[in-house]
């Protein structure tokens, strides 16, 4: 029974349950994570094609950023002079604030629709660049993760995985000059990579690890095999089941 102790407002309850739930699921949610060079940009480049290929809508965003708040909180985070003062506790909240509104304005949206979300970081990142290699207590940040995001958690984590020494290199060979965070020194990297493959050791559910050591073929084939088997999602005109 309602809360009014009536059928219909029983009904009523059960109908709107349903479609909540229903409007949670449409969508799907990947996440890339790895630390720097790791190649994630690019894979997102190439599976966003292919899905778009198959006909389906694919909202690519990234983290902090994506959204004109977020752009505006990436931009004091990574390049303002003033950001050289900034705390970890501070650095930790700025991430949390652009998740927050990029959860919200982009999305829930999306995958209201029934969009494919690829988003290039997410909470992970957090955990493992703040919680971890900035050494923030573990607990503190998942809190402040799990406000940031509510309900909204990725259906599949890609996890990039690659030498630290060798995805610094590959980053300094492509990029202009040094952001704030890539001028941590080796061993802020080694505890990155340590802590994604502790992380995607606890929740192999989420987490997919790819060897991002190979070529760009190579990894993209790895990709497109675990959405085969995870969401029956092939270019060879098989069901395309999402949820
Ligand atoms: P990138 O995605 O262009 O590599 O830049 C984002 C940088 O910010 C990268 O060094 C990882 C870092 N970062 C965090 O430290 N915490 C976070 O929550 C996120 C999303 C990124």
């Amino acid at each position: 029974m309602g809360s009014d102790g009536s059928f219909f407002s029983t009904s009523m309850l059960l109908v709107s349950r349903y479609c909540r739930a229903s409007m949670a699921q449409a969508g799907l949610f990947i996440t890339f994570e790895g630390s720097e060079g790791c190649g994630k940009s690019t894979q997102i480049r190439r599976l966003s094609e292919f899905l778009r290929s198959l006909e389906r809508e694919v909202v690519v965003l990234r983290e902090p950023g994506g959204t004109p708040i977020g752009e505006s909180i990436r931009n004091l985070l990574q390049f303002d002079k003033s950001a050289a003062a900034m705390t970890p506790e501070a650095e930790l909240l700025l991430f949390a604030a652009s998740r927050a509104q990029l959860v919200r304005e982009l999305i829930r949206p999306a995958l209201a629709r029934g969009a494919v979300v690829l988003c290039d970081r997410f909470l992970d990142s957090t955990t493992v660049y703040q919680g971890v290699a900035r050494a923030l207590d573990s607990s503190e940040v998942r809190a402040i993760n799990d406000f940031a995001v509510g309900e909204t958690l990725p259906d599949l984590t890609l996890l990039l995985d690659l030498d630290a020494a060798e995805g610094r290199r590959r980053a300094a060979m492509r990029k202009g000059p040094a952001d704030r965070m890539e001028q941590e020194g080796e061993s802020f990297y080694e505890a990155v990579r340590e802590g994604y493959l502790k992380l995607a050791a606890e929740d192999s559910g989420r987490f997919v690890l790819i060897d991002a050591s190979s070529d760009e073929e190579g990894v993209e084939s790895a990709i497109r095999n675990v959405l085969q088997e995870r969401f029956q999602i092939s270019g060879k005109g098989e069901a395309y089941g999402i949820h």
